[in-house]
């Protein structure tokens, strides 16, 4: 004879541990801090100048925002930010500091995480390294809202891997053809490593909206064509010596200068909205972990 009693306990012992295991779930995905991926494919086209004035904007919001600085080995994030940390990304690696013992505050309540300068563990890690490196950095992505990731040049393992663990990319572009063709390769490559990526497009150092936007145009024509696929235009900064006194100053353009046009157009990157809508299903730094296998 069917024991009904039984049965229906057993789908309602079922049923409770799947809602269990789905809010548990969702905790996670709650608690863990949205992340954006800052990237350019070439070197020195505003991305650690973009990434400093994107995070002080967010915190000045009212947002708990990390700046992580994985230029490895060559790290500048705390210049912009005025900054001397005791401790950076090598320290962590080393097992000297815990990751959030690393971190330091600087203006407008921003959080830095800084990169090492000059240290070759960090300019080349191996997997096993960076394996180790992010299982330190897990614990920070409880701490906070958003995590703002400001990447090296070029197409290391820490960035692949970083790309296919994140939900949004922005990508730094300058209006020449050089610096269009890197930002595409590395888009490409995002998008590789990772199909349902955000991505979105940032033109920056360009002399005027004109060339911006036929920058823009031109990298679209290319990504439509053998991507099938093209990034959000997020916006165009201009050319503007503002940007260099900030960085002298070492307090980022949005502070020292609101009223500068650069100023103005980051003001406008950070109110996009691929920031509010930036997750990653599981958390960031175990999904990148998993990229390394
Ligand atoms: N919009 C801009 N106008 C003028 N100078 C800029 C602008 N953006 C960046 N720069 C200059 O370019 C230099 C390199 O920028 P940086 O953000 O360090 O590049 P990356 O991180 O991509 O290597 C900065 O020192 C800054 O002086
Ligand atoms: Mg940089």
């Amino acid at each position: 004879m069917l024991n009904v009693s039984r049965f229906d306990f057993g789908q309602i012992r079922a049923l409770r541990r799947f809602r269990d295991a789905d809010r548990r779930i969702r905790e996670r995905t709650d608690q863990a801090a949205r992340v954006v991926c800052v990237a350019s494919g070439k070197g020195g086209t505003g991305k650690s100048v973009v990434a400093t004035n994107l995070a002080v904007l967010r915190a000045r919001r009212g947002e708990k925002v990390l700046l992580v600085d994985f230029d490895s080995g060559l790290a500048n994030a705390h210049l912009l930010l005025g900054l001397a940390p005791a401790h950076d990304l090598g320290d962590v690696l080393d097992g000297r500091v815990r990751a959030p013992d690393a971190v330091v505050e600087g203006p407008a309540g921003v959080h830095l995480l800084s990169g090492g300068v000059g240290q070759p563990a960090l300019c080349n890690p191996t997997r096993r390294e960076l394996d180790r490196l992010y299982r330190a950095l897990e614990p920070l992505e409880k701490e906070f809202d958003l995590i703002v990731v400001d990447h090296g040049a070029g197409m290391g393992y820490a960035t692949i891997t970083q790309l296919a663990a994140t939900s949004t990319m922005l990508i730094v572009a300058n209006p020449e053809v050089t610096s269009l063709s890197d930002a595409y390769a590395i888009y490409k490559r995002a998008l590789g490593v990772n199909a349902t990526i955000r991505a979105g497009l940032i033109i920056n150092r360009a002399p005027d909206e004109r060339s911006a936007l036929g920058a823009r145009e031109k990298f679209d024509d290319v990504a439509q064509r053998f991507l099938k696929n093209t990034p959000e235009f997020v916006g165009w900064i201009p050319q503007d010596d503002a940007v260099g006194r900030s960085v002298n100053l070492r307090l980022p353009a949005c502070l020292s200068d609101p009223d500068a046009a650069a100023s103005r157009a980051l003001f406008a990157v950070a109110a996009w909205n691929g920031l509010d809508c930036a997750r990653t299903s599981s958390a960031f730094f175990r999904r990148a972990r998993r990229a390394l296998r």
